[in-house]
This record gives C-alpha cells, structure tokens and sequence, in this order.
C-alpha cells in the first residue's frame, strides 16, 4: 500500500493518539459490560471498513492492526475525524499479536485483500499460512469465526485448501459476493466496502467471501 505524504505522519500520530494502542503498553485492556463482543481486521490498512463498521455497531469493539506506522496513523486519523469510539488501532506484524490480545477474546477476524504473495517461495507471508491460522484459532472465542474477503481467486482456492487442511470449517464460500447487500442485511461486515474492494470492484474484478470455523479445541 503506497503511502503519500509522510511527513504529516508524527502529527497525524498525535491527532489521533487516543485512537492508537501501543505495543508496549501491553494487551489490550476492553471493559466487557460496554462491549461484550471483539472483533479484529488484520491488516486494516487506512481502516475505512473498520471505521464504517464501527460506526454500525457502536456496542462492538473493534481492532485493527496493520503492520506500517504509516497506514495505522492514517486509520486512527480518519476514526478520530469520524468520531467513532469503539475502535483501536496498533501497529504490530500479525506474528506478535498475541502481546496485545487475550486467548480467547475475538469474535470475529476480518481478513480483508490480504496481500496474496504469488510466487511459491513466499507463500510463508500469505495471512492465511498454517501458522498464522494457528493464531487465529487461539484469538477465536468460543464460537467465533473468520471472514475472508479477496480479489484474487488463486489466493482465494489455496486458502480454502489451507483452512480445510488445518481442520477448519469452511461455512460460506463465494466466488462472486454480491456489490449490494440484500434487504436488512446492510450492516453485515461483509457488505462494508474496504479501501481495496471498491478499488477492485471499480474494475469489475468478483469479490471471493469465505467464512470460516476453527478446530474445537480440546
Ligand atoms: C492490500 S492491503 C489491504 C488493506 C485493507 N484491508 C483493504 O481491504 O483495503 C493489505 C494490508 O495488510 C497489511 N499486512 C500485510 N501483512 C501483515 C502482517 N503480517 N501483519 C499486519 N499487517 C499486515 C499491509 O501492510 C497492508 O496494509
């Protein structure tokens, strides 16, 4: 993701300071009688969707981490500009985010146009890599699940492979998820357009949707 104008980076930092969670400030602390229900985008980039579904859903918390400063200052800048108070954004590799949430605590993982890595030799780094479903599984709460959304069909087939490999439950599968949610079903997060999806959709590109289930744990 190209970022334009770092400069502004330190001041947007400090704008939107209450909107950012610092690594080593520990894990997260949510207080549970406000918001019972977590939710986690991994790689949220400029957090347009996660600031959208913020705002439909005021009594869920949401997380969203991305990797580079840059693209969380952005986030937490346009949640502070929108005023939504239900979400935190911190830069941290995926790899380390169990020093920021509790086991047991997500309900759901939005992985959203995560980069898809082509070449074989990097398939390591694709988000949903046995390892990093490892993770996923132990963030999930009971009953909790991960929604998948991806412009790339090859991406989308190896992840269906991997999730199925690791002993995931693929619920909901699309190849081809529809622009328009149906009647009443508006405010479902796999509506909400990301950054990237109305980028892709602009160029007619189907959007793959795949929900899916973790392993019981035993
Ligand atoms: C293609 S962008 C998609 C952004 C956004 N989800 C959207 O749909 O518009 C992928 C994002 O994932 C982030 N990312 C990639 N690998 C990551 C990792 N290991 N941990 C955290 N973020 C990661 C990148 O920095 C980038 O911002």
């Amino acid at each position: 993701m190209r970022i334009r104008g770092k400069e502004k980076v330190p001041a947007l930092l400090q704008q939107a300071d209450a909107w950012i969670h610092q690594e080593n400030n520990g894990l997260i602390a949510i207080d549970k009688n406000l918001y019972p229900t977590v939710c986690l985008e991994v790689g949220c980039g400029k957090g347009v969707f996660l600031s959208e579904l913020a705002l439909r859903h005021r009594d869920v918390f949401y997380v969203g981490i991305d990797k580079f400063v840059e693209i969380i200052a952005r986030a937490a800048t346009l949640s502070a500009k929108k005023e939504v108070k239900n979400v935190l954004f911190s830069m941290i590799d995926v790899e380390r985010i169990e020093s920021l949430i509790a086991p047991s605590s997500i309900q759901t993982i939005y992985l959203n146009f995560s980069d898809p890595w082509p070449r074989r030799k990097n398939e390591k780094r694709r988000l949903t890599y046995p390892r990093f479903l490892d993770i996923y599984s132990k963030l999930l709460a009971p009953g909790g699940w991960i929604e998948m959304k991806t412009d790339n069909a090859d991406l989308f087939i190896w992840s269906l492979q991997a999730f199925t490999k690791a002993g995931w439950t693929v619920a909901e599968s699309e190849r081809a998820l529809s622009q328009s949610a149906p009647e009443g079903l508006e405010d479902e997060a796999r509506y909400i357009k990301t950054e990237y999806e109305t980028r892709f959709r602009g160029l007619g590109v189907p959007i793959c949707f795949l929900r899916a289930t973790p392993p019981s744990k035993s």
